[in-house]
C-alpha cells in the first residue's frame, strides 16, 4: 500500500493543526510499513501506541482550541474523536490478547478514517477558526 502524503487539499488554515496532521500521517504511514514488513505483534505494538498516543495529543489541541473558542460543530467533533480512539484501544486489545497480525482491512480502514475527518471535520473546523483566531 502506497504511502498517505499530505496534500494542500488537506490545509485547515491553521499551520499548527496542519503541522500536527503531518506527523500523524507519517505515523499511520509508519504503521503501514510495519504490517508490510510482517513485523511480530511486539513492534506492531509500539507503533500502535506511538500512533493512539499522538492522536490523544492531537485531538486535544483541538478540542482546547474549539472549546476556547465556542466553536459551534464541538460535540460532534470530539465524538468523531472519541470514536478513534476507542477504537485504537479495540485494535490493541486485540492485539495483545490473539497476537494477530493487523491486517491491512485495519490500516486502510484508518486511512480513510484519518484523511476523512481531516478532509472534512478538521478543515470546516480550522477555516472557520482561522478567522478568528490564528492558534
Ligand atoms: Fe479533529
Ligand atoms: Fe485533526
Amino acid at each position: 500500500m502506497a504511502h498517505l502524503i499530505w496534500t494542500d487539499q488537506m490545509s485547515t488554515g491553521i499551520a499548527e493543526q496542519d503541522e500536527q496532521h503531518k506527523i500523524l500521517i507519517e505515523l499511520i504511514n509508519r504503521l503501514n510499513d510495519a504490517i508490510q514488513e510482517r513485523k511480530d505483534a511486539e513492534i506492531l505494538g509500539t507503533v500502535l501506541t506511538e500512533l493512539s498516543n499522538y492522536a490523544v495529543h492531537h485531538f486535544g489541541y483541538e478540542e482546547a482550541l474549539m472549546d476556547r473558542h465556542g466553536y459551534a460543530d464541538t460535540a460532534v467533533h470530539k465524538l468523531e474523536h472519541q470514536t478513534f480512539i476507542e477504537w485504537m484501544a479495540g485494535i490493541k486489545r486485540k492485539l495483545a490478547e490473539e497476537e494477530a497480525a493487523v491486517s491491512a482491512q485495519v490500516i486502510n480502514f484508518l486511512r480513510m478514517w484519518v484523511t476523512g475527518h481531516i478532509m472534512k471535520t478538521d478543515r470546516r473546523m480550522g477555516q472557520e477558526l482561522s478567522k478568528i483566531a490564528p492558534e
